[in-house]
């Protein structure tokens, strides 16, 4: 083989993206609004949470939410992923807030006023108060009162909605609130974290047939918390079973439970890479991360792009697939870059082998708060200065518009992942000097990186 041909191989052309790709952001009320008194979160907080880490006015998106769309489309974004706020719609059990559903109209209206897609999730985690003191989503009637919320709202919505999300990682919700009573209403039973698990599929099923019943074309599905799974010895049974029980009971259950034929499309939000390795007990551990020394977020989890492929190809067939959620909480702001091009340059990959991705949704738009970890964790591509409201577009809210403008990655961008960058500054820098690299490097004017102090 000839030193050209690979030299071809290696450099291969811009990734370039699926025409019509959805690139967008998500966000949800509760995260976002603020003052959302009415939810279970909301008194959740003031019984367990001190007075700084409370939701409180959040990022005001609430009144702010105009601007933030101005924003998100000045960033070049098409598409965003919202939540309705159950408890602001029916704040007390069959009185509904007529107020409130015009505001999500308006919402809604904003979106479609600036061009962008809209996907709306239904349900993102909290429940109205009184639903909660009756049991929240254990209880047996609770697919009656998510079907008459939804009923209320489905037909005004309709006409705004491009995808719909009925609800929002239930699996997540099951083990955070059901098994190790970290959020509302702070139970641990496996019994009941499976009750409510059936419930959510069952309040899945309700809004799949009823937004059918609205408009037959709709396009449905749920943003399901999808988690990647290794063995940290190949040669291990124990280990391997392992990964099929944690892959069949963390991603395929919901799924079984609610049969996939009441999926439209697969909605992914993918966040964890997870290594099980035999310690001699009877179950192998899930090992940590940060102790492994390897790439973490603020919050410790691994940073493991190709952890995307592998759930992709493991759930893909004939439907579309959206990104529903991806991100990282970093305060190091390059860190956020380098993920957006690694995972991007996976989720690329997986396209080429033809799966049907179809849009992506980074998480999130703006910084927010999350759950019971409060404000700390910064997830957004927008920087949020709570004392001020101010809204910081971050360097890699730019990255992430010129990849949008480019509708992929130029080699400008993958440079940033290292590629070849070394021997094209050496020679650039020698020959021409530093004016000279950069416009050598790039053809049009250089997109502008502001690195972030860190
Ligand atoms: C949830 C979001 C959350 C994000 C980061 C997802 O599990 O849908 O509400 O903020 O992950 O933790």
């Amino acid at each position: 083989m000839s030193d050209n041909s690979l030299k071809e191989k290696h450099d291969h052309g811009p990734l370039i993206f699926p025409d019509k790709f959805l690139w967008g952001s998500a966000t949800s009320a509760h995260q976002v609004e603020g003052n959302n008194i009415y939810s279970d979160w909301w008194d959740f907080e003031l019984k367990h949470l001190p007075p700084h880490m409370r939701s409180g006015e959040a990022c005001n998106h609430y009144q702010l939410y105009e601007e933030d769309f101005d924003m998100a489309k000045q960033l070049g974004q098409n598409a965003h992923r919202f939540s309705v706020e159950w408890s602001r719609i029916e704040p007390a059990e069959g009185v509904f807030n007529e107020g409130e559903i015009e505001h999500y109209l308006k919402v809604l209206q904003a979106l479609k006023e600036r061009d962008i897609t809209v996907m709306l999730t239904l349900w993102h985690f909290t429940i109205p108060k009184w639903l909660a003191d009756k049991g929240g989503i254990e209880n047996g009637e609770v697919v009656k009162y998510f079907s008459r919320f939804i009923s209320k709202i489905v037909p005004i919505y309709e006409p705004y909605v491009d995808l719909w999300v009925t609800v929002n990682e239930p699996n997540v919700y099951a083990y955070m609130a059901y098994m190790v009573g970290l959020w509302p209403p702070r139970k641990m039973s496996y019994t009941q974290a499976f009750f409510v698990l059936w419930n959510l599929a069952a309040m899945h099923k309700a809004a799949y047939r009823i937004i059918h019943e609205v408009k037959p074309s709709a396009m449905v599905g749920i943003a399901h918390n999808i988690q990647s799974f290794d063995p940290y010895h190949k040669h291990s049974l124990r280990e391997q079973l392992s990964v099929s029980l944690g892959d069949l009971s963390s991603n395929h259950l919901f799924y079984a439970l609610t049969g996939r034929k009441t999926h439209d499309f697969l909605g992914i939000n993918y966040y964890f890479h997870h290594r099980l390795r035999n310690l001699g007990g009877i179950i192998p551990k899930v090992l940590d991360a940060e102790e492994q020394q390897l790439d973490v977020s603020d919050l410790g989890w691994e940073v493991y792009p190709e952890g995307i492929f592998d759930v992709l190809s493991d759930l893909a067939d004939e439907r579309p697939i959206y990104i529903t959620e991806c991100g990282i909480a970093s305060t190091n702001d390059d860190r956020r870059t380098r993920f957006l091009i690694q995972y991007l340059h996976e989720i690329y990959r997986a396209i080429k082998t033809n799966i049907k991705v179809k849009g992506f949704f980074y998480w999130s738009l703006m910084d927010n708060f999350e759950w019971h970890q409060g404000f700390g964790p910064r997830f957004g591509l927008v920087e949020i200065d709570y004392k001020t409201q101010k809204r910081i577009p971050r360097p890699s809210a730019y990255v992430y518009q010129e990849i949008i403008k480019y509708n992929g990655m130029p080699h400008s961008l993958l440079r940033l992942l290292g590629h070849t960058i070394q021997v094209e500054e050496v020679l650039c820098y020698k020959h021409h000097g530093p004016r000279a690299f950069c416009e050598h490097i790039y053809p049009k004017p250089p997109i502008s990186l502001h690195h972030s102090k860190s």
